[in-house]
């Protein structure tokens, strides 16, 4: 396009949003419009860049809990079992999602586990009383099953270590028998078991939740601060390539929420690279049931992305640090069903099913809009798991047939699929609604991407309108796209319409006839739904 185009564009563009402009303002770009148009309207402008997307933003995790690795990933008794006891089924649907780190053992269950019992021959590792889920632990999958199997998935391992009953010691031994190429204990051990290359892992987590007096070996934030200072230094001596996690709070609604960062960082700014967020939501207590509220809550998201970062660089001000850390949000979907009594308490039990949440249509419109919540930060938040993958709060469960795609498993694989490249930084505008303690709440949210050649863009909407359908206007700028390649939608009549292994195609995504392909296009984004649009440019 021109420039004398362009401007006379962007000036439409501005005056005819300008007349229902508002002073709210939600996260990045988004404009409150105080009388509704029916018409919402979206800016797309390449050069207007939130950041290169870090692949691992679309992470998963992978915890010993239930049948999340017993059941789950590793089954040999299973007839889908190959010659590493993996499930092929399971293994074949990860690699096809293209999930690109996966993180690892856990969650609470790392801050009880002794990496050493995971090792070596199978026959010699101890059956253990795991704490943290009231499990058996078998031991028969561990550190190299789980870097095998990762190899074979196509993916990158991101490994915890114990911070709770473990010690910077056992943390740096970890790093040394994965790393180290030979001629030292840890190292020579690996090879031992069978192992001559190194795994080359680079990152780590410090440990998981050590805020929560539910972790086992919790302390006070100076205390674990310290403990992470001290293992970082010992890891970055054995591989200075690593890239450092430390535990920061596990969310907004714990008592020292901030506090806890802000402590904790100031022991350890400048040893570490990243700090941790965790987040689960749900439409309980939290909502009182309001689907509106809930569809609502990765504004919380983009809040908490928000108030980390400002911990950060608080932190980084008073130090005169020259380093800018950068957020893993290593935790995060809606759970609030399956997370008590039975479900969280293994009875001693192998591979019990623990946390087996069945997900319905309207949490998969939230996840949807926590993935525009991510795409939106992607300037900061460079690592992201969805918690879990497999049978546990999971997009994938499995059953001694085969597997079952859950309704949150389609926002998370369109995310895998088309949101590469630049995240863009649009200018949505649309009509409002009130939610007491979230303010003005857009009906439409929108993320955008651009893939690295320029070629193919894509546009993630969320439709929060539970009654009407919305038109979308989006309006190109500087680039105009030539084709629409697809439009994708989750949407249905019933919002807690959930798949089962008896009907597993009941919320599955619906092609709408893709419009247009213009510098102005329009389309109806139908009630309660969140959709993928992609273009060729
Ligand atoms: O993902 C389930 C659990 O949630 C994890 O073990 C823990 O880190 C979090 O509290």
């Amino acid at each position: 396009m021109l420039n004398a185009h362009r401007r006379k564009f962007f000036k439409q563009t501005m005056l005819a949003g300008s007349a229902y402009l508002a002073n709210s303002w939600f996260g990045r770009g988004f404009f409150a419009i105080t009388s509704p148009p029916d018409i919402a309207r979206v800016v797309v402008d390449p050069s207007r860049r939130i950041a290169e997307i870090d692949r691992r933003l679309f992470g998963s995790f992978i915890e010993h809990l239930g049948r999340a690795v017993y059941g789950g990933i590793y089954d040999p008794g299973s007839k889908f079992a190959d010659s590493n006891g993996f499930r092929n089924d399971v293994l074949e649907e990860i690699r096809s999602l293209g999930v690109p780190i996966i993180r690892y053992p856990g969650g609470n269950f790392v801050s009880g586990y002794n990496w050493l019992d995971g090792v070596g021959p199978r026959k010699d590792r101890p059956r253990v009383l795991e704490r943290a889920w009231n499990s058996v632990e078998t031991n028969q999958f561990g550190t190299n099953e789980f870097i095998t199997w990762c190899r074979a998935v196509g993916t990158e391992p991101l490994l915890a270590v114990n911070l709770g009953t473990g010690t910077p010691e056992t943390a740096a031994a970890l790093l040394e028998y994965c790393n180290v190429d030979k001629g030292t204990r840890w190292s020579d051990l690996r090879r031992q078991h069978g192992f001559e290359q190194p795994h080359q892992i680079k990152y780590w987590c410090l440990g998981n939740e050590m805020d929560g007096p539910w972790q086992i070996g919790h302390v006070p934030a100076r205390e674990y601060g310290l403990k992470a200072r001290d293992a970082a230094r010992q890891m970055r001596t054995i591989d200075p390539a690593v890239r450092l996690i430390a535990c920061g709070s596990s969310g907004p609604f714990m008592p020292t929420y901030i506090e806890w960062d802000r402590q904790v960082l100031e022991e350890c700014y400048e040893e570490v690279d990243a700090i941790s967020l965790h987040r689960y939501y749900g439409n309980a207590e939290e909502t009182g049931g309001d689907t509106t509220k809930f569809l609502a809550m990765n504004l919380a998201m983009d809040r908490q992305i928000e108030e980390i970062i400002a911990v950060c660089d608080l932190v980084r001000g008073h130090k005169r640090s020259n380093k800018t850390l950068w957020l893993s949000f290593d935790e995060w979907n809606v759970w609030y069903r399956a997370r008590s009594g039975k479900d969280v308490d293994g009875e001693r039990r192998v591979a019990p099913h623990l946390l087996e949440e069945v997900y319905n249509l309207e949490d998969a419109l939230l996840v949807g809009g926590l993935i525009n919540s991510l795409i939106r930060h992607s300037d900061r938040v460079r690592v992201g798991c969805l918690a879990q993958l497999v049978n546990v709060i999971a997009p994938i469960m499995t059953n001694d047939n085969g597997l079952l795609r859950q309704t949150i498993y389609y926002p998370y694989a369109w995310a895998l699929k088309y949101a590469h490249g630049r995240a863009l930084d649009l200018v949505p505008e649309s009509a409002t609604y009130e939610i007491p303690g979230l303010g003005k709440v857009p009906y439409v949210d929108v993320a955008g991407t651009l893939d690295t050649g320029g070629k193919a863009a894509t546009l993630l909407i969320l439709n929060r309108d539970l009654e009407k359908a919305r038109e979308v206007e989006v309006l190109w700028h500087e680039v105009t796209p030539n084709k629409v390649l697809g439009y994708q939608v989750i949407t249905g009549p019933d919002l807690k319409a959930f798949n089962s292994f008896d009907a597993p195609q009941r919320v599955v995504p619906q092609a709408l006839e893709p419009p247009k392909a213009a510098e102005r296009m329009t389309f109806k984004l139908p009630a309660r739904s969140y959709a993928v649009i992609n273009l060729a440019i």
